[in-house]
Parts: C-alpha cells; sequence; structure tokens
C-alpha cells in the first residue's frame, strides 16, 4: 500500500463534482481527500459537500473500502503482535440493555481467545459500554497502548476507551456528519464502524447488528444492507467479519441503566443471566470461536461458552479485568454494592394479558430522561438511575403483578414517569409468540486463517 503522500494531491471539487454526479471514484482520490482533509487542505465545506454527495448517490463495494482504509490509515495502527492469531474483537450497533460485551468478551477469554477492545459511549438513546464499566466504582477505560495490550495478552480481554490518535479522520468527519444531516448512510455508518476496527487490528470481527425498535436499523432490509457491507469491507480489508442480527424491539434482559446492567451482566456471568441476553451471548461467542478458530463447529463453540461460565472461569476474566483496570472488586463479589438509587418503585400491570410489544427506544428515553445518558457529549450521567423490566413479550401478567422497577433520585421523577412507560407496552388478549431473536447471520467465507 502506497504512503498518503505518495498519491499526490487532488482537486477537491473535481472529487465532490464526480460524487455528485454519480460517478466512481477511484481508491487513490478518496484517500487523498480523506487526507487532505486531516491535513487542512480540504476545508469542512467541501468535507460536507462530499459527504452529502456520498448520501445521495452511495458508494460501491470498492470505494466504501478504500473510504475505511483510509480512515484507518489517519492514525495509528494498532499491532497486536504474537497475540494476533487468537484476537477477536465484537461490536453492537447499538440497542437498549445491550450490555453483551461484559459477558460474551469475558467468555471468549475463558475459552483462550484475546480480546483488545475499544469501545465507546451512549449514542443518542443507546447505552455505551465504557459508561456502564464506568459504574464500578475505580473503573478506569483510559489506557495506554502499552498498558491496553499487555493486560491483553495477560488478562485475555481489556476494554478502554478509544485512544485519540485512532482512525482520526473518522472523528473528524464524524462530527460534520452529525451537524450536516450526513449520518444516516449506509457506506458512511459501515466504513465508520470498520475503520476503528481496523485500526486496532484483531484479524476476526464478529458485529452485532441491531434492528428494531431499539436500534438504529429500524427494518431487515437496512439492517441486511448494513450488515453486508461490513462484512464485504472486511473481505476486502483481509479481516475475518461475521454480522449477526439481532432483534432489538424490546430491551435486551432486564435491566436498562448502567449499574443495574453490571449487575445483569454478573448475573449472567454465573448462569443466572435472562434467557435472551444468554441466547445472544451464546451465538456471538460461538461466532467468535468460528472465526479465530477456523472451524465451522459453533455448536460445540456454544457448549463450550456454556463451559465457561458453569465453571466460573468466564467471571474469573471479568473479575480480573476490573482488578487490572483499577475497579473495586468487592462490588463484583457482591454486585450489591454497586451504585444504586435510595429511591426505587414497582410499577404495577395496568391490566391483565399477554405482553405483545415493548418499545424499546420509549424504555431507553425514559431512562435518559432519568439521568442514565447523555443529551449531549460530554454531559455527567447519573451510573444507579435506570429501569428494570420484569414482564417481557410473551409474558401473562395479571393486573397489579409488578410489571417494571424504577430506580430514580426523586418522587417528581417517580410521579412523571409512570405514563410514559406504560405507553411503551402494547398488550394482547391471547398468547402472544416469544420473537425470533437471532434474525439472519452474515459471514463473509467459509473459515479460513
Ligand atoms: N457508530 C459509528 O461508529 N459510526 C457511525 O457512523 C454510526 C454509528
Amino acid at each position: 500500500m502506497r504512503s498518503l503522500t505518495d498519491r499526490g494531491a487532488i482537486d477537491p471539487l473535481v472529487t465532490i463534482a464526480r460524487k455528485r454526479d454519480g460517478h466512481a471514484i477511484s481508491s487513490d482520490e478518496i484517500h487523498a481527500f480523506v487526507d487532505g482533509y486531516v491535513r487542512g487542505t480540504i476545508a469542512d465545506y467541501q468535507a460536507s459537500a462530499w459527504l452529502m454527495a456520498i448520501c445521495c448517490r452511495g458508494m460501491t463495494a470498492d470505494e466504501t473500502a478504500a473510504l475505511t482504509d483510509a480512515m484507518a490509515r489517519s492514525g495509528a495502527m494498532i499491532d497486536l503482535g504474537a497475540s494476533r492469531a487468537s484476537a477477536v474483537d465484537k461490536h453492537s450497533t447499538g440497542g437498549v440493555g445491550d450490555k453483551t460485551t461484559l459477558v460474551v468478551a469475558p467468555i471468549l477469554a475463558a475459552m483462550g481467545m484475546i480480546v483488545p477492545k475499544m469501545s465507546g459511549r451512549g449514542l443518542g438513546f443507546t447505552g455505551g459500554t465504557l459508561d456502564k464499566l464506568e459504574s464500578i466504582p475505580g473503573f478506569t477505560v483510559a489506557l495506554d497502548r502499552d498498558r491496553f495490550l499487555s493486560q491483553a495478552h495477560r488478562v485475555g480481554l481489556a476494554v478502554a476507551g478509544q485512544s485519540a490518535d485512532l482512525a482520526p479522520a473518522d472523528g473528524a468527519l464524524y462530527a460534520l456528519r452529525d451537524v450536516t444531516a450526513t449520518v444516516e448512510s449506509i457506506p458512511l455508518i459501515a466504513s465508520s464502524i470498520m475503520s476503528k476496527k481496523i485500526a486496532v487490528g484483531s484479524p476476526a470481527i464478529c458485529l452485532d447488528v441491531k434492528v428494531g425498535r431499539g436500534a438504529f436499523m429500524k427494518d431487515m432490509p437496512s439492517a441486511r444492507d448494513l450488515a453486508t457491507a461490513m462484512v464485504d469491507i472486511g473481505r476486502r480489508l483481509d479481516r475475518r467479519v461475521t454480522a449477526v442480527i439481532t432483534a432489538m424491539d424490546q430491551p435486551l434482559g432486564q435491566a436498562v441503566g448502567n449499574a443495574l446492567e453490571v449487575v445483569e451482566a454478573i448475573r449472567a456471568l454465573v448462569g443466572q443471566g435472562p434467557p435472551d441476553l444468554m441466547e445472544v451471548v451464546v451465538v456471538l461467542a460461538g461466532e467468535c470461536a468460528r472465526l479465530v478458530r477456523g472451524t465451522s463447529d459453533d455448536m460445540a463453540a456454544r457448549q463450550e461458552a456454556l463451559a465457561t461460565i458453569k465453571s466460573g472461569a468466564a467471571f474469573d476474566r471479568f473479575r480480573a479485568m476490573v482488578a487490572e483496570q483499577g475497579g473495586d472488586v468487592a462490588c463484583i463479589d457482591d454486585p450489591g454494592r454497586l451504585p444504586r438509587t435510595e429511591l426505587f418503585a414497582e410499577l404495577p400491570s395496568p391490566r391483565t394479558g399477554y405482553v405483545a410489544a415493548i418499545d424499546a427506544e420509549a424504555i431507553a428515553r425514559c431512562a435518559l430522561s432519568l439521568g442514565a445518558g447523555r443529551r449531549k457529549k460530554g454531559d455527567p450521567i447519573d451510573h444507579a438511575v435506570g429501569i428494570v423490566v420484569y414482564a417481557k413479550v410473551g409474558d401473562r401478567i395479571e393486573a397489579g403483578e409488578p410489571l417494571l422497577v424504577v430506580h430514580c433520585r426523586t418522587r417528581e421523577q417517580l410521579a412523571q414517569i409512570g405514563d410514559p412507560l406504560l405507553a411503551a407496552y402494547t398488550w394482547s388478549d391471547t398468547p402472544v409468540d416469544v420473537p425470533l431473536l437471532i434474525r439472519e447471520v452474515i459471514r463473509s467465507a467459509p473459515p479460513s486463517r
């Protein structure tokens, strides 16, 4: 691969016009445009026009891979060294109550894989792994490169915040997209997510693409387009990638809120997690094993994942990670010590019947209103607040039985949140099927090393 400076200067107007008019752009031109933007020779307004042209015209698979590569190479590329062969990255496109990373990563470490994971914070109404982990007193996500790598090698997993030198072009372009109505583009989303994964260096990447009311992708065609685009980027940039499309219509598991989700993740690590969370966890662990080991027996890998829970090995890996990253392990041994609110109250079911649907986004917005997430970047969050959903889709419940629990700070919050929470529920008088959780698995190719 030639360096960016070898590619020569381009006229940004020509590149913008070419995309505006629906013509293909070469890989060299894309690299030079991204490089020019990062160096400041291409202005924000020109990059914005280009992004809008991409939004309207789309990108070919070649262009999308070139954009991903250019953004990945705009900063540091991590060298995983000797552990590269057993390294795997897992990424969720974002959901509600999605604490799978906290459970899957220790399972993979206990299965002998290495999980060097750079995670994000909550985005919009969706939660973020870093915020969840920071609800453990003392836990730091600010690991420098050496500490991140050495911990991943020794413990099998490290979860850190993304360093500023990782895919900086994506950071800058994402900030522009955010204010120019250019976030909603499959090639831009796919390249943005994958550029960071490529820069971290794992040769195997398992993507959990969420679909439904509590996800950015609201329907199967768009989830499939995004999943396929990311798997295809991996194939073109020499990564083994699997995308698992999973339902995100109702919250995953029961807990929505940072410390509450850590409690649920710890329960899952000792074999007491809610069935839907466990199903997603085990399938993702099986797919990761398949990618790393080059086998096609994901059923055996799923059994192995469950065995790491049963033996306590997965819990031990999680505890070891918390200890390494400065967290108070007493809170892991006794989750009752994690931050909690003094005030909590059960909300009774307004009727007898079967739960037909729970609007995950509406539940997430209620949790956000309690302080569990941010309205804008940099806002502080309250780790203790949140909602625990007792009755899930398909459950039958009697009027007056507890439906949800609200953990909040004030009685006013409690008074205000009841109606919107109940409005998130849809009811049926007749039995309702439990919805299919694993919607589709898209693999790049037969496993190979
Ligand atoms: N997450 C990302 O990292 N990038 C996007 O464009 C959307 C979600």
